[in-house]
């Protein structure tokens, strides 16, 4: 294993996960978001207004092929749509140990209601539009996924103790 990777539905808990298992392992985050935020020098809100999604997809491949010159191991939290591409399912596989965090649609509108940063959300009706891609993106996450975590009812640092102390033991102890 060289990374470990959260991978899920926007409102999962990635970041939030992502944050709290590189506290606990010692290792830095990488948040694929934030650092296209950061080359662009705009908000993602901003990329998909003024550029558009295809130009952000773009973006999303030319993150994860930088990704593979991090020696160092890392905690790689992605966008919700990264696995989308066909060919970022093999790059992201190649980074490490694939984590699908796994919500049901009512966990996501839930998670997610109150917050307008995600421009795939902001319709009419955000709690459908929810349920129609994770239909179409749960057959994808777990085609990539090496571990599949349930979240729904359970508190971040509960997640992030199974994946430290179950998944990630059970790894490092075979
Ligand atoms: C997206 C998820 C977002 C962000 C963009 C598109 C998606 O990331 O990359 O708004 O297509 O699911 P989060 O999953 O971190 O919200």
């Amino acid at each position: 294993m060289k990374h470990i990777i959260l991978m899920g539905f926007m409102g999962c808990g990635k970041s939030t996960i992502g944050y709290k298992l590189s506290y606990k392992l010692k290792k830095c985050l990488i948040d694929t978001d934030s650092l296209i935020e950061e080359k662009e020098g705009i908000s993602i809100s901003e990329i998909f207004a003024t550029k558009g999604e295809a130009y952000f997809r773009n973006l999303e491949v030319a993150c994860l092929h930088a990704l593979k010159e991090e020696l160092d191991t890392r905690i790689i939290s992605l966008g919700g749509g990264t696995p989308l591409k066909e060919e970022n399912r093999g790059l992201i596989k190649e980074l490490g140990m694939v984590i699908y965090l796994k919500a049901s649609p009512e966990t996501i509108y839930e998670r997610t209601k109150r917050n307008n940063k995600r421009p795939l959300l902001q319709c009419e009706n955000p709690r459908e539009r929810i349920e129609k891609l994770l239909e179409e993106r749960n057959p994808i996450y777990e085609s990539v996924a090496d571990v599949i975590v349930q979240v729904d009812n359970k508190q971040a640092q509960e997640v992030v103790d199974y994946i430290a102390e179950e998944i990630l033991n059970e790894v490092i102890n075979h």
